[in-house]
């Protein structure tokens, strides 16, 4: 039985003051929630109040991305060592905003998951294809390619710490959530791949979340679906209420 985890990518939002009372909301909504995990993965200057307001709470902390190498000459950059210094437990990895604006490929996301998992940290690992993709009928065949590359060298007991989030780049702040059918199928599809390269344990045992434009009102359905184990949420999970909502559904 897998367990659902919500995770919220606030992406570029919330100052250090507003993650302040953001979790004070988000702790009153999320008490005595159990039966799922929750994560938020903020900029990294929200992530010392975010570890500071969650402590002894069931909410977890990620970052939105994590460098490849240990330290060094990479101006801007943050390393895996670093994260999980300030108490971070996730790390989003391969968001189609960091492959379409910031130049990241699979190559560079593989580099980052790695580095991430040899760390300890928890990797969240987005994959997902364009509309033009979809209607080319080649989705199957872009999170095959994907999945194989980003998982390249990672091994069957690092992928208990590997959640995958499929989220279609159309479906990304466009309202245009995918179908529970249409997400089913990909989360199947991309199980199909984690058992071809893993065996079949530890695709059943891979946490396989949808992202794209969930909501309150549309979480309940899309968590329903058998191989749908949660959710990565971008514009809902900025307010603690709507938060809650999908948290609620999760249960
Ligand atoms: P939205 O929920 O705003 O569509 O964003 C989804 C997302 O990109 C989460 O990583």
């Amino acid at each position: 039985m897998r367990r659902k985890v919500i995770a919220g990518n606030w992406k570029m939002n919330k100052t250090p003051t507003e993650t302040k009372l953001f979790v004070e909301e988000l702790k009153a909504v999320s008490q005595n929630k159990n039966g799922c995990d929750i994560v938020i993965c903020v900029p990294f200057v929200d992530i010392a109040c975010a570890v500071e307001g969650t402590k002894g709470t069931n909410i977890k902390v990620g970052a939105q991305n994590v460098h490849f190498a240990p330290s060094g000459a990479y101006t801007g950059e943050i390393s895996a060592q670093m994260l999980l210094d300030c108490g971070v437990e996730y790390v989003v990895i391969g968001h189609s905003e960091r492959r379409q604006y910031f130049g990241e490929t699979d190559e560079t996301v593989n580099a980052r998951v790695k580095a991430a998992l040899e760390a300890g940290l928890k990797v969240i690992l987005c994959i997902g294809e364009l509309e033009k993709e979809r209607e080319q009928g080649i989705t199957a065949e872009i999170l095959g390619k994907q999945t194989k590359i980003d998982l390249l060298g990672v091994t069957a007991e690092q992928m208990k710490n590997v959640i995958i989030a499929y989220e279609p780049v159309w479906a990304i702040g466009t309202g245009k959530t995918a179908t529970t059918a249409q997400a089913d199928e990909a989360c199947g599809l991309v199980r199909g791949v984690i058992s071809s390269l893993y065996g079949k344990e530890t695709a059943e045992n891979t946490i396989i979340q949808y992202g794209g434009s969930m909501n309150a009102k549309n979480a309940s359905e899309l968590l329903a679906c058998v191989n749908v184990d949660g959710g990565l949420i971008g514009g809902a999970s900025l307010k603690a209420p709507d938060f809650g909502v999908i948290i609620n559904a999760a249960q």
